[in-house]
């Protein structure tokens, strides 16, 4: 601005003596102007003659007169000076595609030479001065896409007998549409689409007998569509979409004989599409879709309109059969087809297949249609989009589809589609969207789908499909939206899918997905929305889950999920539903914004949660405290007379054995080792255990190892081979021999040889083919059920009974534990290793001890005993 103004300044002081010239205006024009491109501030300097500037031309006649000023596109932002109005050999003013703002000023009317006028793509505001419907030399004006706001002169006397070219299209103007344009009877386009004009369509229109372009879209007219328009022969587009017109479409528009581009579309229409309108032979582009239309689609249309690009006739009550496809074949440069809900019936012919290579867009959705989807479709070599949905087909999927190579989206949502999916919709590789949803479609998916690199909808839900969901859709990493719900899906969730960057929404709800949720799950880094609901997913839930930064909306609810839920659980920004109800979570409730209220945290079901009452859990203090409700009942009344019952069973199971027991403990003899008793040589035992070799090996303790032996008469058995340079050992063997020979019991081991002689000692016992109890508890490979727990629970107490109770020694084990408890193959439990056992008389006095001490840990409460 300041350098704008400083030759302004130096010139109004060197002009005070001569004349006012064109110079002056121009520079009054640039002083208003910011120049951010500087294409005025270098190139407009007065030390040139301004008619060599950039964008001014002067007149032939009048050398020192600007006859032309096109500023086209410069960037300038500013107001327009009114002195421009003083330009008064100006005939063309550009300028469009700036940051022009303001008012448009009176003094345009001024110039009186002006034939071009156009101020596009600015931000003009205010009416337009009426004095330019005056300037009657004016050809072209054009205010296309301003601010501007009033309205039009309705019927004042234009002198406009020149114009051509008038577009105020995209502006605020009211008021009635002006009948006065049709005095201007060199009128060639009139377009005053998208403003707000009111009233009808003026009758009168039809005299500008030179109009090949009226556009009057989006405006708010009404009535009817004047039949005087029939009157336009020279018309090419006639486009009054958008309004409230009412009432059919005159058959007069038969006249309309240069037509090209016609649009009825979003108004209120009724009646049928007249047969007239096939007169219109040039049409190449006709919408009448979002009407109230009836009746049917005229059989002939497409012999009638053979130059047919474009062809919407969508979202009117159309009805009637297909055979119209059949001429569209004639149309050879047929691009888009919709006839999207309708009430069309009928069966889609094979001539689908005739329908022109250009076709692009083929939309039949939401009608009535039957039959089986035509393999032909597949002639169709520049097929973008094929869209069936909501319609009554049935049958299957056709391979021949797949030759449409080009395809980019196929809906086929809502239909009766049997079936399986065929692995060759593969090759439909430049395919972006697959919609097919609420089918009856069965089997498996497809591996083949991941070969669709640009997929970026996977819709598949509601149908029937089957077996595990393949691994390779996790290569589809375009994919946004990922929909497998309400399927009988199984299997696990591919951790693959964590290698889905860009998806955005993921639903695999109610299906029967197993397993636990991949932690890769957390790699979804884009995902806002993610439903693994009503499956059967068990294990914890990831902590991951709880960084996916952009969750919104997250369902995990009626699964058999355990533990704690995550702390990462109360970080995502944007979080607004968690919903985990039905698991088997416990513990503390996560802080975070989203645990703040039951509206957003939704975790009824689980009822060993607690830490919340906002939540309505109970605190998490420990059990016995301050407790009353039905909360505290589920919490520890059920489990209580849960344990009731168990012990019940517990002993009734004990009472019953010890009645069986009772009668068939042998009775006991003196003999040592009964009456299976064999000698077993080192030798047998170093052949048997393949010299104790490592892989042999069942286990190690304090005093020596165990090792598995068969033995030369194919007894498998368990050699405990005692480490005699362990303190106490050889004592431990003593005990043992001495306990093992004693004793005599279905839950006891049983002793079946000893070898021993000075430098080695060993006690061959019976093999347990299943372990210890220990291994049983802490594996994660095998799981004992109630009942087993009980039987072992009853089988250990069986034995403790009779060591204590029925004979005339007492014998004290002092190590009971999980490590010595052994399950035979009918997992029957056995008590073993009698190493550091007691044995008391009934007396009290011990007569053979080994060591004080057991498992730390475990020492079995003697004294108690004693
Ligand atoms: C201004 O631009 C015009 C047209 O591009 C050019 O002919 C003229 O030389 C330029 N003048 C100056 C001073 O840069
Ligand atoms: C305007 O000019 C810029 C370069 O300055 C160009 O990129 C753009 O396409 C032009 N816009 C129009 C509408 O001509
Ligand atoms: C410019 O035009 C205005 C009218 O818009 C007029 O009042 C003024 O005198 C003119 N200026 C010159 C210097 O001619
Ligand atoms: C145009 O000029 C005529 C007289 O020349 C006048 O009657 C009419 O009102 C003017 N119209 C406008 C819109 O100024
Ligand atoms: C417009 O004005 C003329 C007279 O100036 C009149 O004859 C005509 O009926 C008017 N038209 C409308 C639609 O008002
Ligand atoms: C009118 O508005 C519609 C919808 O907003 C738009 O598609 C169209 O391009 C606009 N037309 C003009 C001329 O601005
Ligand atoms: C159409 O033009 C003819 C003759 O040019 C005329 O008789 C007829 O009235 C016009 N129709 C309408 C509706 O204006
Ligand atoms: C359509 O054209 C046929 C002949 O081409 C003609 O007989 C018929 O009258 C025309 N229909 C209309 C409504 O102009
Ligand atoms: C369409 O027309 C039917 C009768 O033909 C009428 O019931 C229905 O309300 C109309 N719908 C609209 C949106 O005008
Ligand atoms: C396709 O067009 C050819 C030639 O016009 C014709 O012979 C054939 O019957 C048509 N096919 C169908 C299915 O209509
Ligand atoms: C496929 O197109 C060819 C011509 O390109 C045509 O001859 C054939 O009939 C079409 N097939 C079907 C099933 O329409």
């Amino acid at each position: 601005m300041i350098t704008a103004f400083l030759p302004l300044l130096l010139l109004a002081s060197s002009t005070k003596l001569g004349n006012f010239t064109d110079l002056n205006y121009l520079l009054d024009f640039k002083s208003q102007m910011t120049d951010p491109l500087r294409i005025l501030d270098s190139n407009w300097t007065t030390d040139t003659s301004y008619c060599t500037w950039i964008g001014v031309s002067c007149s032939r006649r009048h050398p020192q007169r600007v006859s032309s000023l096109n500023l086209y596109n410069f960037s300038l932002q500013g107001t327009i000076h009114p002195s421009i109005g003083n330009l008064s050999f100006l005939s063309f003013l550009d300028l469009s595609a700036n940051s022009l703002f303001g008012i448009i000023p009176e003094s345009l009317a001024q110039l009186t030479r002006l034939k071009f006028l156009a101020l596009e793509q600015n931000s003009l505001m205010g009416s337009i001065p009426i004095g330019i419907f005056n300037v009657s030399s004016l050809v072209t004006v054009s205010f296309l896409s301003n601010s501007l706001s009033g309205s039009l002169p309705y019927n004042q006397s234009f002198m406009l007998p020149r114009l051509k070219f008038f577009s105020v299209s995209a502006n605020l103007l009211t008021g009635k549409t002006p009948v006065s344009f049709a005095r201007c009877q060199n009128l060639q386009t009139l377009s005053l689409s998208n403003n707000s004009f009111t009233g009808i369509i003026p009758t009168e229109l039809g005299q500008l007998s030179k109009l090949t372009g009226l556009s009057l879209s989006g405006n708010q007219l009404i009535g009817k569509i004047p039949i005087s328009l029939g009157n336009l022969t020279e018309l090419l587009t006639l486009d009054l979409n958008f309004n409230k017109l009412e009432g059919n479409i005159p058959g007069e528009l038969a006249g309309l004989l240069n037509l090209q581009f016609l649009n009825l579309a979003r108004n209120k229409l009724t009646g049928s599409i007249p047969l007239a309108l096939l007169n219109v032979s040039s049409l190449s582009i006709l919408s009448l879709s979002a009407n109230n239309l009836t009746g049917s689609v005229p059989a002939s249309i497409g012999y009638s309109l053979p130059l047919l690009k474009t062809l919407f006739l969508g979202q009117n009550q159309l009805s009637g059969g297909l055979p119209f496809i059949n001429s569209l074949s004639n149309c050879k440069s047929l691009v888009s087809v919709s006839l999207v809900n309708n009430e069309l019936d009928g069966v889609l012919p094979d001539s689908v297949g005739n329908l022109s290579a250009t076709l692009q867009n083929f939309n039949l959705a939401d009608n009535h249609i039957r039959g089986n989807i035509p393999a032909a479709f597949g002639n169709l070599s520049s097929l973008l989009l094929l869209s069936l949905a909501r319609n009554e087909l049935n049958g299957e999927i056709p391979i021949g589809l797949m030759r449409s190579k080009t395809l980019q989206v196929l809906h086929l949502v809502d239909n009766k589609i049997n079936g399986s999916i065929p692995s060759e919709l593969g090759l439909l590789t430049s395919l972006n969207t697959l919609n097919l949803q609420q089918n009856a479609l069965s089997g498996p998916i497809p591996s083949t789908l991941a070969n669709m690199r640009g997929l970026q909808s996977l819709l598949l839900s509601g149908n029937m499909l089957s077996s595990r969901i393949p691994k390779s859709l996790g290569n589809l990493r375009g994919l946004i939206a990922l929909d497998l719900s309400r399927n009988l899906l199984d299997g696990l969730i591919p951790a693959e899918f964590g290698n889905l960057g860009a998806l955005n929404a993921m639903d695999l709800s109610k299906n029967q997905l197993t397993g636990t949720i991949p932690s890769n799950l957390g790699g979804m880094e884009m995902v806002s929305s993610l439903d693994l609901s009503s499956n059967s997913l068990d294990g914890q839930i990831p902590q991951s889950l709880g960084k996916l930064l952009n969750i919104e909306y997250m369902n995990l609810s009626y699964n058999f999920l355990s533990g704690v839920i995550p702390k990462t659980f109360g970080t995502p920004r944007y979080l607004s539903v968690l919903d985990l109800s039905f698991n088997k979570l416990e513990g503390q409730i996560p802080q975070g914004r989203v645990f703040s209220n039951s509206s957003t945290a939704i975790l009824r079901g689980n009822e060993a949660l607690c830490g919340k009452s906002e939540l309505n859990f109970p605190p998490c203090a420990k059990a016995g405290t301050t407790g009353t409700g039905k909360k505290h009942f589920l919490k520890y009344i059920i489990p209580a007379v849960a344990a009731a019952l168990i012990l019940l069973a517990f002993f009734f199971l004990i009472l019953r054995r010890y009645l069986m027991g009772q009668a068939k403990i042998p009775p006991q003899g003196n003999t040592l080792f009964a009456n299976n008793y064999r000698m077993i040589s080192y030798h047998e035992l170093v052949r048997a255990t393949n010299n104790f070799s490592n892989a042999n090996l069942l286990g190690t303790g304090s005093f020596g190892s165990v090792f598995k032996a068969s033995l030369d008469d194919g007894l498998v058995t368990a050699v405990k081979v005692l480490s005699l340079d362990v303190e106490g050992a050889s004592k431990s063997f003593d005990v043992e021999c001495s306990a093992l020979s004693m004793l005599r019991h279905r839950n006891l081991v049983k002793i079946i040889s000893t070898c021993s002689n000075l430098d080695f000692k060993a006690l061959i016992l019976q093999f347990m083919s299943n372990g210890s109890l220990e291994q049983w508890l802490h594996s994660h490979y095998h799981k004992l059920s109630v009942l087993q727990r009980v039987n072992i629970m009853v089988d250990v107490s069986m034995a403790l009974e009779y060591l204590h109770h029925h004979h005339h020694y007492v014998v004290v084990h002092s190590d009971i534990k999980p490590s010595n408890v052994l399950l035979d193959e009918n997992m029957t439990a056995y008590v073993s290793d009698f190493g550091i056992a007691k044995l008391l008389i009934s007396g009290g006095k011990s007569i053979v001890s080994a060591s004080t001490s057991g498992t730390i840990g475990y020492i079995a409460p003697g004294k108690e005993i004693v």
